[in-house]
């Protein structure tokens, strides 16, 4: 594989007069590729090995992109993203988590396609992540009345929901949500996206069949890991069969779920091995669960201003609770890479390296160890050119501390934003992205 092969090899595919950090990186290529070097994930070239990270921005007030959210990635794009993902894409309507998330339903297409629109012409490439929530739902008006997961019973969920109750999924269920995924794939490419992102981390429905914590299954889906992964993997392959002959197919999953009861970075290995076997493009390499373990997924505790700024008395409970319960974390750099060095170990295929990267140096240590891609979440709400700063030297550190009031700023009526910089635009975050 392309990929594999050139790992180890010189690579100067960098700009014809190299700045002082790609010079560096240059240097740095001498035992891996640098970071401003194109690569190539299934049938998709990237110009660089930088890649958003799914972030809900919060701008989809009517469940379509907002022109405040086509405003944010068309400037990712233009400030040296090679790809951006656009989050939380639900592939249906009772597979939302939150009212108002974006759906890959066809009437919802002219407000996609003007997204990878603006995408396209500031010059990069657009990745649609979709996901279903299973039981990690607010959506009270549903069929079936109760939320699917891979197990039924008492829905923990439903403490701040107030759905108490969960539903095992039957086969029919399940080859209608694998339908459900092929079909948002579909849609993802009918909108223009070059790439899909399953989204199998994070205690969503895929990651609910993965996660011990939730499987309890005594059928061919649960008890070993092989059979908690062969729905997800049966999602990877109608999703492969459906367009990988023209997107990148990625996978994000939690590669530790950072409780005792959880899968862990072995079981994270081994994960990776089954998605690789099943053909996937590449791995987003994220970790936590947002119920369980939030501060494995962020590296960082959460600040009491989230709570404040909270209208939703709902979500204001939610990260209340969220901060009593979880231990105080000191954020540092690439706080997931013990664990994704595992990975690394156990796989040849693309991987990209996710939490924490932010700084020129984290990056290059990154190549250095074998990964791919370097996946950034927060480093680019806070600076949406950070790229073209490192690639051009202006900058090599980002200004972002970690404090994570940016995921408040999403319930905001602007949309996320970091608090050091401009907040959105509450009347561009209201109009759908397609109308005059
Ligand atoms: C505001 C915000 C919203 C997020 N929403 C999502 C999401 O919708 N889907 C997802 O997979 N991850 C989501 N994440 C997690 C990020 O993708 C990423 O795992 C996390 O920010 C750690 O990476 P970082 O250190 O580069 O920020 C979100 C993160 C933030 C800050």
């Amino acid at each position: 594989m392309a990929v594999a092969t050139s790992r180890f090899t010189v690579d100067v595919a960098v700009v014809a007069n190299p700045s002082v950090a790609e010079k560096r990186s240059v240097m740095n290529s001498q035992t891996s590729p640098s970071p401003f070097s194109p690569i190539t994930i299934g049938p998709l070239t990237l110009k660089n090995r930088f890649i958003k990270a799914a972030t809900n921005e919060g701008m989809s007030a009517q469940g379509v992109p907002s022109k405040q959210l086509v405003k944010f990635h068309s400037a990712l794009a233009s400030g040296g993203i090679a790809l951006t993902t656009v989050a939380y894409c639900a592939v249906s309507s009772d597979g939302r988590t939150l009212p108002n998330q974006l759906t890959l339903l066809p009437a919802s297409l002219p407000h996609f396609k003007a997204l990878t629109d603006g995408v396209h012409q500031a010059g990069g490439l657009a990745s649609a992540q979709i996901t279903h929530g299973g039981c990690f739902t607010f959506l009270r008006e549903r069929s079936p009345p109760h939320p699917l997961s891979s197990s039924g019973g008492f829905n923990k969920i439903g403490m701040l929901s107030g759905m108490f109750r969960k539903q095992a999924m039957t086969e029919t269920d399940m080859q209608k949500v694998v339908e459900d995924f092929a079909q948002g794939a579909r849609l993802a490419r009918q909108a223009g996206f070059d790439a899909v992102e399953i989204h199998m981390g994070h205690g969503y429905l895929l990651s609910q069949f993965i996660s011990p914590l939730y499987n309890k299954r005594r059928d061919q889906y649960g008890g070993s890991l092989e059979n908690r992964l062969r729905f997800p993997r049966r999602v990877l392959r109608a999703v492969l069969d459906a367009v990988g002959r023209d997107l990148a197919v990625i996978c994000k999953y939690s590669i530790t779920e950072g409780v005792r009861a959880g899968n862990s970075a072995e079981d994270g290995a081994k994960i990776a091995r089954l998605l690789e076997q099943e053909g996937a493009h590449l791995l987003v390499l994220s970790a936590g669960m947002n119920a369980e373990s939030i501060t494995t997924m962020f590296g960082s505790s959460f600040p009491k201003e989230n709570r404040v700024q909270q209208k939703n008395p709902v979500i204001a409970l939610a990260m209340s609770i969220q901060r009593l319960m979880d231990p105080k974390v000191e954020f540092r750099e690439l706080y997931l890479l013990e664990h994704a060095r595992k990975v690394r170990a156990a796989v040849k295929m693309p991987l990209a390296y996710l939490g924490g990267a932010k700084s020129l140096a984290s990056i290059e240590q990154i190549m250095a160890e074998g990964f791919d891609l370097v996946a950034m979440g927060r480093v680019l709400i806070a600076e949406q050119d950070y790229v073209n700063k490192l690639a051009s030297g202006v900058s090599t550190n980002s200004i972002c501390t970690a404090c994570n009031r940016c995921v408040a700023m999403m319930y905001t009526p602007g949309g996320t934003s970091c608090v050091l910089g401009k907040p959105g635009d509450p009347e561009l975050n209201r109009q759908p992205a397609a109308d005059r």
